[in-house]
């Protein structure tokens, strides 16, 4: 069942994703050759309990950590590690979320690391398009496969391809609500889309072939071929006037 918000339940996701939005601008602003994914944990931990809310994740099933922080190959759920340092030429995926005042937000940046290749450049401006262009097709009368379809037929005409193992969200009251979001399918598909409907949707795009597996840790997932893999993540209420992209500042 997908659950609907109201307009003061939407007011208080705000606040929850504003959270997300702010953590996420710190991070960017630290990630430069030298500094380990652990120093960006320790960072997010403390900012987040700073602005009273809670991390979304550490505790979620079992993940241990705030962050997610998934570094080239990798596609998403890599783990903070003193031992990862980051250097010039990487790409590196933050996924974070919080919980503030009993809601949930959530959203995923992949960023540049030094100067890095022109066409690991082109896979992280494709990838954020086919958020933007997702967004775009997240208003009311639409189906919910419009939005995969967006993702899917953009990124395939630009070369890459599309992580189907791992889907977008509702969320709300809890971390992952109904529907699943595919950042693949067919248009015209799915349950319609509604006022109130709030969605986290997620591209992972792959600079190679879609497969993935997950390591041995039981979370890392990382692409079958060792082709690079970028993330964006936003939640986005569903308005009357549009689609209300919650975890922007
Ligand atoms: N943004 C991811 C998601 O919505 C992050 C979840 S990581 C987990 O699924 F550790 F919380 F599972
Ligand atoms: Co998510």
């Amino acid at each position: 069942m997908i659950i609907l918000k109201t307009p003061e339940e939407i007011d208080r996701m705000r606040r929850s994703n504003k959270i997300v939005a702010e953590v996420h601008e710190l991070l960017k602003e630290m990630i430069k050759p030298g500094i380990s994914t652990m120093d960006l944990e320790r960072v997010a931990e403390e900012e987040t309990l700073k602005r009273g809310a809670i991390p979304a994740f550490k505790g979620y099933s079992g993940y241990p950590y705030c962050l997610c922080t998934s570094l080239n190959n990798e596609v998403v759920h890599g783990m903070p590690s003193d031992k990862k340092i980051l250097k010039d030429g990487d790409i590196l995926s933050v996924d974070f979320g919080v919980q503030l005042d009993g809601f949930f937000g959530d959203a995923a940046i992949t960023h540049p690391v030094g100067r890095i290749t022109d066409e690991a450049d082109r896979l992280l401006k494709v990838t954020e398009e086919s958020l933007n262009r997702a967004i775009e097709a997240t208003v009311i009368g639409n189906r919910l496969n419009d939005i995969s379809y967006a993702v899917q037929s953009y990124v395939e005409g630009e070369g890459f391809s599309v992580v189907k193992d791992f889907v977008g969200h509702g969320i709300g009251r809890s971390l992952h609500e109904a529907p699943q979001v595919p950042n693949f399918g067919n248009p015209g598909m799915g349950p319609r889309l509604k006022a109130g409907m709030v969605l986290a949707i997620e591209p992972m795009i792959n600079m190679g072939g879609c497969g993935v597996k997950v390591l041995n840790d039981g979370w890392t997932a990382i692409t079958i071929d060792g082709s690079l893999s970028a993330h964006f993540e936003h939640s986005i209420a569903i308005t009357d006037s549009g689609p209300y992209v919650l975890s922007r500042l």
